[in-house]
C-alpha cells in the first residue's frame, strides 16, 4: 500500500492547476447511461473513482473509450447493455456507483444495485433514493443487500426530500428526464455540481429548470441524445490547495477554478487573517503571512461550508491562535483525522460532532493513517507544518478524489514522496 513522506516545515509557492470535480464527472459519467448516442466529457479528474465509474459502466459493456487510464477525456456510448447491475464488489469501493439506479430504471425498466452500506464518515443510507423512486412508480425490493427497481416507464411525480441530499438529487434528476410528465423535485440539494449535471443533461434534450436551486422542475421526454460537456473545476480541490498555501504561510496561485463556487470557504479563511483574492475570473492567488485567527465553522449543505472541507479546516485551526469550534453537521461520524492529528501533538477535544481545536500547537511528524478522502487530504496538510517525517499510510483514499496530490504539492515546493 503506497504512503506518502512528508518533510514538513516549506512555504509553498508557485502556481497549481485545478483538476476537473469529482463529484461532478461521477454523476455525469452515469447520466451517459440515459441516450444511446455519444456523450463526450472533457476535464474529467485523473482519479480513482473516475476509474472505479468506467469499470462499472464497461461491466455492463457500456462503451467508454478514452486515450489514457486514468483518463482525462471520455467518450462513453451506451446503445445496450449487457445486465443493469451495479455489482457489491464495485459498490463497496465507491458508494457514488449507487448513481446508476436513476438513470438505468429511467432508461432500461430495470436496475439492480447493492447497498452501499455505511463508511468511514458515517451510516449513509440510500433510503430517500429509494422512496422517490417508488413515488414515480417503481416497484422497489430490497433483498440480498441489493435494491432492485422495476418500471415499464417512471412516472413524473412530486418529490419532497425530508433531508437535502446531493446523489439522491442527481440520482432523481437524472431519473426524470425520461420519466412521463412532470416531476418536481423540492428541497433539493444546490450543489454546483448539480447544477453541471443539468446543464449536461439539457445539451442531451431534457427540459429542466431550476438546477442549483432548491426546487427543481424535469419535464420528461421520450428520449435524449448525444452531448459534448466539459466538467466544472473541483472546489474542494481548490480549498485544498487554498488551505495548504495559507497552513505553510505560502503564495500560491490556483488557476483553472471557479471562485464563485467557494464564497463560503474564502469568506472563512478570510476571517482567519489568511489573504485571497481573485486574479482573474478563474483563478485565485492565496498569502498567508501574518499569524492565523480562529474562526468557528459549521458544515452546512450548498451554499454553506462544505463538510468535505471540514478536515482540511481542522488542520489549519490547529495552527491558528485561539479556540475554534467546528460543528459537523452532515455525516455522524467525520473527525477520524481529529485523533490522528492528537497523535501529532495537536490539542483537540471531540464532543459527538463538534470539535475544539486549541491552537496554535506544533505538530511533530508521525505515522499517522487516512481513514477517507478528505481526512487524508487534511493529514498531508498537517503533515506540511509538522517537524521532522510524517508517514501517511493508505494513500489509496486520497488516490480516489485528487489527481496526483503529491505532484502538485511538490512543484509549490513541498517536499513529499509516494513510496509503495
Ligand atoms: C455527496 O455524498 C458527495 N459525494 C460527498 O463527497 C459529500 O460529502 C456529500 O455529498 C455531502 O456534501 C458525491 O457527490 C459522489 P448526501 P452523498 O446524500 O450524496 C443523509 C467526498 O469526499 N442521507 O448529500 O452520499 C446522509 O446519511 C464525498 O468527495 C439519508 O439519510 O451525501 C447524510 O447524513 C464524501 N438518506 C446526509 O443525508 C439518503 O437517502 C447528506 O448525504 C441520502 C442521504
Amino acid at each position: 500500500m503506497d504512503k506518502f513522506i512528508i518533510q514538513g516545515g516549506r512555504p509553498l509557492e508557485g502556481t497549481v492547476r485545478i483538476s476537473g470535480a469529482k463529484n461532478a464527472a461521477l454523476p455525469i459519467m452515469a447520466a451517459a447511461l440515459l441516450t444511446s448516442e455519444k456523450v463526450q466529457l472533457d476535464n474529467i479528474p485523473r482519479v480513482r473513482d473516475i476509474v472505479t465509474m468506467a469499470k462499472l459502466l464497461a461491466h455492463m459493456k457500456v462503451h467508454v473509450i478514452a486515450q489514457d487510464v486514468p483518463p482525462s477525456a471520455m467518450t462513453i456510448q451506451t446503445e445496450e447493455i449487457s445486465h443493469a447491475e451495479a455489482p457489491y464488489e464495485l459498490v463497496k469501493t465507491m458508494r457514488a456507483s449507487v448513481l446508476t439506479l436513476g438513470p438505468l430504471v429511467a432508461r432500461f425498466g430495470y436496475a439492480r444495485v447493492s447497498l452501499p452500506g455505511g463508511c468511514a464518515i458515517g451510516a449513509r443510507p440510500i433510503d430517500l433514493h429509494i422512496q422517490a423512486l417508488e413515488k414515480m412508480g417503481a416497484k422497489m425490493v430490497t433483498e440480498h443487500g441489493y435494491v432492485e427497481a422495476r418500471a415499464e416507464r417512471l412516472r413524473g411525480a412530486e418529490i419532497h426530500f425530508e433531508k437535502i441530499t446531493v446523489t439522491g438529487t442527481e440520482n432523481i434528476l437524472m431519473a426524470a428526464t425520461l420519466a412521463q410528465g412532470e416531476t418536481i423535485l423540492s428541497n433539493a440539494a444546490r450543489e454546483p455540481e448539480i447544477a453541471d449535471l443539468a446543464d449536461l443533461l439539457i445539451k442531451m434534450g431534457a427540459k429542466i429548470e431550476g438546477a442549483g436551486t432548491s426546487t427543481i422542475r424535469v419535464r420528461g421526454v421520450e428520449k435524449l441524445h448525444g452531448a459534448a460537456h466539459r466538467v466544472i473545476p473541483d472546489r474542494i480541490e481548490v480549498g485544498t490547495f487554498l488551505v495548504a498555501g495559507a497552513i505553510t504561510g505560502g503564495n500560491v496561485l490556483l488557476t483553472e477554478c471557479e471562485p464563485r463556487h467557494l464564497c463560503a470557504i474564502i469568506d472563512k479563511l478570510s476571517e482567519c487573517g489568511v489573504e485571497i483574492t481573485a486574479e482573474s475570473a478563474t483563478s485565485l492567488r492565496v498569502r498567508a503571512s501574518g499569524k492565523l485567527r480562529t474562526a468557528d465553522v459549521t458544515t452546512e449543505e450548498y451554499p454553506g461550508f462544505a463538510t468535505d472541507m471540514q478536515a482540511q479546516y481542522l488542520a489549519l485551526a490547529t495552527q491558528a491562535e485561539g479556540d475554534s469550534l467546528i460543528t459537523e453537521t452532515i455525516f455522524e461520524n467525520r473527525f477520524m483525522h481529529a485523533s490522528e492529528m492528537i497523535r501529532m501533538g495537536a490539542n483537540i477535544e471531540i464532543n459527538g460532532r463538534q470539535a475544539i481545536v486549541h491552537g496554535p500547537t506544533p505538530l511533530s511528524g508521525t505515522t499517522i493513517i487516512a481513514s477517507d478522502l478528505r481526512a487524508s487530504a487534511s493529514l498531508v496538510l498537517a503533515g506540511l507544518v509538522a517537524e521532522n517525517t510524517t508517514v501517511v499510510d493508505r494513500v489509496y483514499h486520497i488516490d480516489r478524489g485528487y489527481e496526483r496530490i503529491e505532484n502538485k504539492l511538490r512543484a509549490l515546493g513541498a517536499r513529499i514522496e509516494r513510496s509503495g
